[in-house]
């Protein structure tokens, strides 16, 4: 019996994710390692530190900078995000989220985020949908990031909810693990061959409706 929904954030209620895409391709034409799809993909849903170490290794250069190094390079970073972010509003939420948050909370679901991202506070508000979510993971807080259940785990527990009784929704093939680990029902939005440990997949954010899950668990995708 499904009570809750816990959210990623980028990627899932915005599309924020071709921003930290594009400032992290930045950082590694600057560090000189090569970019590709496989890369972009594999950093989907990673820490910011976990990211640079990540870009870092696919470039056998994970022993060539000092903690101090990485750390102004992380910022450096997340200062590029956050110009890419500049005038961000509303427009920015995919396609179909706002319907759905209103028909979650017009049914009484609880709604939590497990989003990895410092950022999360500052983009919800700018994307004015920080009422919805007033349960957040603090990503501060975690001593593992995805693939780890930790945050998904959490994201049931700051709602009073048992896992079994949430359903997560990512659209990063580490969160759909996260959410596995957890042991509540797995959404994934986006490549179903990338996302294929997915409970349930819908290829976008458009399909993602009370309805189409409600028939996805019927017939036993489940
Ligand atoms: C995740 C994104 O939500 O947050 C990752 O999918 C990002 O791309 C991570 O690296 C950490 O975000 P931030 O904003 O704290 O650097
Ligand atoms: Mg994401």
């Amino acid at each position: 019996n499904i009570k809750g929904f816990v959210f990623d954030l980028d990627g899932v209620i915005a599309d924020t994710s071709i921003y930290h895409s594009k400032a992290w391709h930045q950082l590694a034409d600057e560090l000189g390692v090569k970019w590709s799809d496989q890369l972009a993909d594999d950093l989907k849903g990673v820490s910011r530190m976990d990211s640079l170490e990540l870009i870092l290794k696919t470039g056998g250069k994970q022993n060539d900078y000092t903690q101090e190094q990485k750390e102004a390079y992380a910022a450096k970073k997340n200062t590029n995000y956050l110009d890419l972010l500049k005038g961000m509003d509303a427009t920015a939420i995919l396609p179909g989220i706002s319907d759905f948050l209103k028909d979650l909370a017009k049914h009484n679901y609880k709604l939590s985020l497990a989003s990895a991202s410092k950022n999360s506070p500052f983009v919800l508000k700018q994307l004015g949908l920080a009422d919805y979510f007033e349960k957040k993971v603090d990503p501060a807080t975690l001593k593992h990031g995805k693939p780890d259940p930790e945050i998904f785990a959490h994201g049931a527990e700051v709602l009073d909810l048992k896992p079994e009784e949430c359903i997560g929704i990512e659209d990063a093939k580490v969160g759909v693990e996260s959410i596995n680990g957890a042991h509540e029902t797995s959404i994934g939005i986006g490549d179903p061959k990338i996302l294929h440990e997915a409970d349930i997949n819908f290829e976008d954010t458009s399909k993602l409706t009370l309805d189409n899950i409600e028939k996805a668990m019927e017939v036993g995708q489940v």
